[in-house]
């Protein structure tokens, strides 16, 4: 069985990393797709995402990085994707997850939304925060790969 796990991943953290080796456990196939949230001004480019994305899980030999720009049913329908995996952090994260989790389920029904834990240690990691403590030159060592923290210096020295 396949699932697929969408995400932003501006940048993609240790957070999103413990999530694929775990779904990868479980699933026969996952395919890490790497989308635009409207909602969301990116910090890094889609190319500069899509790269940290395919360093980072490298080493799953069952996990598969794409992309889709449209919405996340049509690349479930068009792929036969059945689930959709998505983190849970804390209870602030709930709200906006069920209304995702809801939207997709009423337009592709066969569609579900599979949610994991966050590791503890992960649970207050997020993208925002390794941008922000990058930015201003603080260690993100403990949260993010080393091809994240490359693009991290690409980007300041321009
Ligand atoms: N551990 C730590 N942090 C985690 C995490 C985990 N396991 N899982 C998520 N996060 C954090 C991320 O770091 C990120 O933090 P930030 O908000 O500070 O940037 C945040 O949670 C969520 O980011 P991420 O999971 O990378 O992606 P997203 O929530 O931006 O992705 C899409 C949303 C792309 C899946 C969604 O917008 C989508 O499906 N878009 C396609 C269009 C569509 O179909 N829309 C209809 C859906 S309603």
């Amino acid at each position: 069985m396949k699932a697929v796990y969408p995400g932003s991943f501006d940048p993609i953290t240790y957070g999103h990393i413990d999530l694929v080796e775990r779904s990868s456990r479980i699933f026969d196939e996952v395919i890490v797709l790497v989308m635009e949230n409207v909602n969301k001004r990116h910090f890094f480019n889609h190319e500069e995402r899509m790269r940290m994305v395919r360093h980072a899980v490298s080493e799953f030999s069952n996990v598969s990085i794409t992309t889709h720009s449209g919405l996340l049913v049509d690349f479930a329908r068009a792929n036969n994707v059945k689930v959709v995996i998505r983190g849970l952090r804390a209870v602030s994260d709930f709200e906006l997850e069920l209304q995702m989790a809801h939207a997709n389920k009423s337009m592709l029904p066969e569609l579900e939304t599979l949610f994991l834990m966050t590791e503890t240690n992960n649970s207050f990691i997020s993208s925002s925060m390794v941008r922000e403590i990058a930015t201003f030159g603080g260690d993100i060592s403990k949260w993010v790969p080393s091809c994240v923290r490359e693009e991290f210096r690409k980007k300041f020295v321009r």
